[in-house]
């Protein structure tokens, strides 16, 4: 712990923060990031909302048969995912149809859901809560037990000055702490920042992704707020069109979003549906789409070849570098410990 806030408190003078936002809560604009995209005037960081939302996010109660929490699919040291779980889990052991997507750097996020299907991170959480595969909840049984506890009433009512608990205070309290899950303090970020090198075999792989893999996972970021077809075939069984649910055009047919790479490492499986176990397959699947695949997006159309095997080693060392411990075991985003939970 005193380690971690040294190591904190050395770093945190090169940051730029947001006017207004308090230090205690972890968001922050790294510098040389660009602009984030949430807006922070509809929904204002606060020390008291960051805990609250951390608190509900842990919290299975918020579930129909109080078994499954966000973190239940959303796990800290994966980036926010569930590994091992190609398709998501919910409620009463039930299967979604998608892999859940990591929970890193939603501020510079324009859309969400692999579809793109929700536009604003303060309304997202409906989706979890009410999904009858996920945790199959109703708002108004949600506030009922909400404002049965003296515990959150207190917590609301210090976090958004209400007595009664309001629908859009829970979607804010969650999003305040999901929009806080920044992570920029990975080896690729300290290489940027002049305070370490990367390795000869890291930096052949960055070379690499600046060719094949960068115009779509862009950095800093390592995602583009765009939807786009990175040549993987449709699954009849899951029938999932992407993009093209959402606008219904022809042209939006099995794009999906472009999503972030950082702590990819340990985000496995890979793609909407979670397809790939390894990073190694993911890379097979990239070289082997000439000639094979008639549908994918141009961007690709330069890897026109399989890798080499020295070529996927260097490019995952690369990837390796996006992985980033503070973030993945930052105590600030685990499991809250406080008299909501000290029974459990
Ligand atoms: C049963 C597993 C499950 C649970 C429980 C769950 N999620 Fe998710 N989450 C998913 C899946 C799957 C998606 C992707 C949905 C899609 O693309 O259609 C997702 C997407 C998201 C996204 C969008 C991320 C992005 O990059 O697009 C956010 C934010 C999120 N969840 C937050 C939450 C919160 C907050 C809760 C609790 C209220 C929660 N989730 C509960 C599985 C789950
Ligand atoms: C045309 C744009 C594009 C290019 C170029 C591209 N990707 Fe992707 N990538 C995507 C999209 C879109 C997805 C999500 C696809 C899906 O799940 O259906 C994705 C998914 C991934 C994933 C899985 C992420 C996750 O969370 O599941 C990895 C890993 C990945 N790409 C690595 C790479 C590497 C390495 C390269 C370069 C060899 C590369 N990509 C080039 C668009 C691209």
């Amino acid at each position: 712990m005193k380690a971690t806030a040294i190591i904190l408190g050395s770093f945190v003078a090169s940051w730029i923060f947001l006017a207004g936002i308090l230090d205690e809560t972890p968001f922050y604009v790294p510098t040389k990031w660009p602009k984030p995209i949430y807006d922070f005037t509809e929904n204002p960081l606060s020390q008291e909302k960051f805990e609250l939302g951390r608190t509900l996010f842990y919290d299975p109660d918020l579930s129909r048969d109080s078994t499954i929490s966000c973190a239940n699919c959303h796990l800290q040291y994966s980036g926010f995912t569930h590994i091992d779980h190609a398709l998501s889990h919910g409620i009463d052991g039930k299967i979604g149809t998608r892999n859940a997507p990591v929970l890193i750097n939603l501020a510079w996020q324009e859309f969400f859901h692999w579809d793109g299907g929700v536009s604003s991170l303060n309304k997202q959480a409906i989706n979890p809560l009410t999904h009858s595969k996920e945790m199959d909840n109703n708002l108004v049984e949600i506030l009922r037990r909400l404002n049965q506890s003296n515990f959150y009433r207190t917590r609301f009512y210090r976090a958004f000055g209400e007595s009664t608990i309001q629908t859009s205070s829970l979607l804010k309290a969650l999003a305040n702490f999901t929009v806080s899950l920044v992570s920029a303090y990975s080896t690729y970020d300290r290489v940027k920042r002049g305070e370490s090198k990367f390795t000869p075999q890291e930096q052949a792989g960055y070379k690499r992704f600046k060719k094949y893999c960068a115009s779509c996972h862009q950095e800093p970021l390592f995602m583009k707020n765009e939807f786009k077809s990175n040549g993987i075939n449709y699954m009849p069984t899951l029938g999932d069109l992407g993009r093209m649910a959402v606008t219904n055009r022809k042209e939006d047919s099995l794009l999906f979003k472009i999503p972030t790479l950082r702590n990819i490492e340990f985000s496995f499986p890979y793609m909407h549906d979670g397809r790939f176990k390894q990073l190694k397959d993911v890379l097979n699947h990239y070289g082997n789409l000439h000639g094979n695949q008639t549908y994918y997006s141009n961007e690709l159309k330069k890897l026109n070849r399989p890798l080499t095997s020295n070529e996927q080693k260097d490019l995952i060392a690369f990837l390796k570098t996006l992985s980033d411990q503070n973030f993945l075991f930052n105590p600030k985003f685990k499991y809250p410990k406080n008299e909501r939970n000290a029974s459990f």
